[in-house]
């Protein structure tokens, strides 16, 4: 598969899996637009993440999810980090697979975890380790079903970005 900067590349993975950090570099990297998917649901719906799940619960949040997921879906040339959700749900990767390239960014649990423990993330406030690390076991077989590569990405940022790259370039 080769990087042809018409098609979106659409990072997928757990909450800490580096796709929005890794996302800006890959854009820059290759000339492409950045967009973070969660920040398009702030703009739709005026209110932060964890306002959403606040007042509208998690079924509210996943509803504004989607239809940024369709949004983008109909965009052309993004490099994209979706929420670590985004994916899991059938109807957000059929959308988005038909746009491009789908990559699952699999650092590993704890890695995620260390960088995600001390955040406001409603799913990180609402559930203990071990119940984040069953989660990511589930997702884990979920960004799979979804994603067309997957990568590794547990070195420095810019190595992470050459296996990105180059998975993205393997015929
Ligand atoms: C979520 C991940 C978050 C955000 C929301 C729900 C999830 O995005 O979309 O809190 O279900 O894993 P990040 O993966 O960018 O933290």
């Amino acid at each position: 598969m080769s990087v042809d900067s018409g098609r979106n590349i659409i990072l997928c993975g757990f909450m800490g899996s580096g796709k929005t950090t890794l996302g800006k570099l890959l854009a820059q990297r290759l000339g492409m637009e950045f967009v973070d998917m969660d920040d398009v649901i702030v703009r739709n719906e005026g209110m932060c993440v964890p306002e959403i799940f606040a007042q509208r619960g998690e079924a509210g949040f996943r509803d504004a999810e989607h239809k940024a997921a369709v949004q983008l879906a109909a965009s052309r040339g993004l490099v994209l980090a979706t929420g670590g959700g985004a994916l899991t749900f059938a109807r957000n990767a059929e959308a988005l697979r038909q746009s491009g390239t789908v990559v699952f960014l699999n650092p590993g649990f704890e890695v995620c975890y260390t960088r995600i423990r001390k955040t406001d993330r409603p799913l990180v406030q609402g559930n203990t380790k071990s119940q984040l690390r069953q989660l990511y076991r589930v997702r884990t077989e979920q960004y799979r079903r979804a994603a067309h590569l997957e990568v590794r990405a547990r070195g420095n940022k810019s190595s992470c970005v050459e296996e990105v790259v180059v998975a993205l370039s393997r015929p």
